[in-house]
C-alpha cells in the first residue's frame, strides 16, 4: 500500500492587469460576456470566453430557463459554440467572470464538475493543454491545464 497526495499548482493575482496582455484581453471578453448572461432565477451572470488555436475569441454566457436543468454554464455554451463552429481549432484557454447587479464579483467563480469535464475533453480533442482563468475583482486565479481542477479524470491514471 502506498499513500499518495496531490498537489494542485495555480497563480494568483491580485489584478487581472497583471496577466499577459493575451489573457487579460480573454478576460476583458469574459467579462463583456457577463453582459449577455440570460439568469432570471439566479440573477447570476457568468460570462465566459475560449481562446482557439488561430487566435480568435468565442464569448458565452449562462442561459436559465424556467425548467431548471435545461439552462446551461456559461463556460459550456462558450465551449460548444467553439466545438460546433470551429470543431478543427483547438481550445488553448478558457477565462470565466461572474457578476451581480452588474458588478464584477470580488472572488472568482469556479467551474462546476460538468464543465469541468467538458473542458477535459476539448483538452483531450485538442492535444494540447487549456489554461483556466478564474477572473474576480479581488483576485484572479490562473491554472495552466485543465488537469488542475480535475485530477483524476477517466482515462488518465
Ligand atoms: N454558472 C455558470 O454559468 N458557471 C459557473 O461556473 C457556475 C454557475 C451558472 C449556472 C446558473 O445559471 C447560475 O450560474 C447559478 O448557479
Amino acid at each position: 500500500m502506498t499513500n499518495k497526495e496531490l498537489k494542485i499548482a495555480y497563480t494568483e493575482y491580485t489584478a487581472a492587469d497583471q496577466l499577459e496582455q493575451v489573457e487579460l484581453e480573454l478576460v476583458e471578453a469574459a467579462i463583456e460576456a457577463t453582459k449577455t448572461s440570460y439568469a432570471p432565477y439566479s440573477n447570476f451572470n457568468v460570462g465566459a470566453a475560449v481562446r482557439l488555436e488561430d487566435g480568435q475569441i468565442v464569448k458565452g454566457s449562462n442561459q436559465e430557463n424556467a425548467a431548471y436543468p435545461s439552462g446551461i454554464c456559461a463556460e459550456r455554451t462558450a465551449m460548444f459554440y467553439a466545438g460546433a463552429n470551429y470543431g478543427d481549432k483547438a481550445i488553448t484557454a478558457i477565462a470565466v467572470a461572474a457578476s451581480q447587479n452588474g458588478v464584477l464579483l470580488a472572488s472568482p467563480v469556479s467551474p462546476c464538475g460538468a464543465c469541468r469535464q467538458v473542458m477535459a475533453e476539448y483538452q483531450k480533442k485538442g492535444g494540447r493543454p487549456i489554461t483556466i482563468i478564474l477572473v474576480g475583482a479581488d483576485r484572479t486565479l490562473r491554472f495552466s491545464s485543465v488537469d488542475a481542477l480535475l485530477p483524476l479524470i477517466f482515462d488518465s491514471i
